[in-house]
């Protein structure tokens, strides 16, 4: 369940808990006894969250904002999600922390921030629980001044983290349960719902449009497999055209070329690129750019039924390029070979991919920022700033192209994998082949940051949502 904002002068009735802003080298308000703060250890670094007796009788909740010179809007995000946790018994939290900040800080982008970060740190999948102990917190009140401003920053949030909930549920749910079918089925549902214009692909379109790349992936699996294309269309005349393109692997087994039972583990989060796309859309829809936007996921699981594809089958992806297919666990980049390749044929202004492509760019980056490679500095530029903007963290890798022989194939145009050494940069090589002459393209490798370890900030345990903040802020800064 996701929160409510309401804004107030007065602290309301309901109210179980207020939170106001401390600063590490601030007052403490009035009241609170700084003997007791330390002993418990609470010194008002960021993020922080002290919950102490209140002197109207409302328990207080003492929330960390760091040093006051030190403090930067982008924290407000880790800031709510602790606050969130810490009040998750309290239906009905009232908070003063917008109204304690430093001069100086763009209040709509910390109240999005601090918004944001509320929803995000309540969120919980509790849906396979049998006995959820489920958090009571429903609603936040700002109190304090700030009007219009605060009001639709708080409303853009919502809009936001709730499509950041919803790419994070879907991740989360099993990959026997969320099969490509359902998958399709629920993001036709979404784009109904909010608006969008609806298209998808099942078996036979998928066959008849020559998606060579997605049936041969989808030939070891017993489901069919589906593509599902959403489209925003701006009220008025639209400031160009940005395609979305997300890999939705529903689990990913390894084909032939089967995984360990370890490295089978998380692998539902296989479709964190779609699931991303997904749930951009749904907040696209919310905050309407000025741009088309047009997404495009292809969905099935990568199985190893009695006729999977082979290693050395070699597959024709749509714009007609064939591929040798060495190793069937390198199985993202066909069927986003074919969607690419589909998405290049209306000649849109720009392209950005998702997905959790490979093990390699999180040797390469670590557990928790993406890899950013494309054909274009400007647009690569583009899309680092609306991840900077947006607080998810993307890293520039190179494509270089001497390395582009490293998929040369004896058979085909090109193989699936390229050596032993820098995995993520093959991969994006090869997806490089499959974009239109002359279109800007950009790929996220989100390998890494798909999918979390344990809770950091606003990102909790399992799918972390991670790349619909980003798009959203591309899509509204987008231009052609
Ligand atoms: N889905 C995996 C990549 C992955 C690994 C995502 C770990 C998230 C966490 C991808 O399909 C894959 O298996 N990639 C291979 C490519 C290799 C065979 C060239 C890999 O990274 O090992
Ligand atoms: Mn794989
Ligand atoms: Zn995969």
């Amino acid at each position: 369940m996701s929160l409510r904002f309401a804004t107030s002068r007065s602290v309301p009735a309901s109210t179980g808990l207020v939170a106001v802003a401390v600063f590490s080298d601030g007052d403490r308000p009035d009241g609170v006894d700084e003997a007791e703060l330390t002993a418990r250890g609470f010194e008002g670094t960021t993020g922080q969250v002290q919950i102490v007796a209140g002197a109207s009788g409302t328990p207080v909740a003492l929330v960390g904002l760091g040093a006051t010179d030190e403090f930067e809007v982008d924290s407000l995000r880790r800031i709510g999600a602790a606050l969130a946790r810490a009040a998750r018994r309290t239906p009905h939290l009232a908070s003063m922390v917008l109204d304690g900040l430093p001069e100086g800080h763009d209040a709509a982008a910390a109240a999005q921030a601090f918004g944001e970060g509320l929803i995000l740190g309540a969120y919980e999948y509790t849906e396979l629980k049998s006995d959820p102990t489920k958090a009571e917190l429903i609603k936040v009140t700002h109190l304090g001044g700030g009007g219009k401003t605060i009001t639709r920053a708080l409303e853009r949030a919502k809009a936001i983290a709730d499509a950041v909930c919803f790419a994070r549920d879907l991740v989360n749910e099993p990959g026997g349960s969320l099969t490509a079918p359902k998958l399709a089925q629920v993001a036709g549902r979404m784009g109904r719902k909010a608006g969008l214009k609806v298209s998808i692909m099942d078996e036979k379109a998928i066959a008849k449009a020559g998606l060579g790349g997605i049936l041969g992936v989808n030939r070891g699996s017993t489901l069919p497999p589906r593509l599902v294309k959403l489209t925003y269309e701006p009220e008025a005349k639209a400031r160009g055209t940005l395609a979305l393109v997300g890999k939705g692997i529903t689990f990913d087994a390894g084909g032939l070329s089967i995984k360990t039972g370890t490295g089978m583990m998380t692998m539902k989060c296989d479709m964190g690129g779609a699931a991303a796309v997904l749930g951009a859309m749904q907040a696209i829809a919310a905050v309407k750019p000025a741009a088309r936007v047009v997404a495009y996921t292809p969905l099935t699981d990568n199985m190893l039924g009695g006729d999977a594809t082979r290693p050395g089958d070699v597959l024709t992806i749509r714009n007609g390029k064939t591929v040798e297919v060495l190793n069937t666990d390198a199985e993202g980049r066909l069927v986003l070979a074919d969607a690419l390749s589909l998405a290049s044929e209306t000649e849109p202004d720009a392209i950005v991919d998702l997905a959790t492509l490979t093990g390699a760019c999180m040797v390469a980056l670590g557990p928790r920022m993406a890899g950013l490679m494309g054909n274009d500095d400007d647009w690569i530029a583009q899309v680092r700033s609306a991840a900077d903007n947006a607080g998810e963290r993307v890293w520039p890798l190179p494509l270089p192209d001497d390395y582009r022989k490293m998929l040369d194939s004896n058979v085909a145009d090109l193989k699936n994998i390229g050596g032993p050494h820098a995995g993520a940069l093959t991969a994006g090589l090869f997806l490089r082949e499959f974009v239109g002459e002359g279109l800007r393209w950009a790929h996220l490798d989100i390998a890494g940051p798909a999918f979390g370890d344990a809770v950091v900030g606003e990102v909790p345990k399992g799918g972390s949502g991670f790349g619909v903040r980003l798009l959203v802020e591309l899509a509204e800064n987008f231009t052609p």
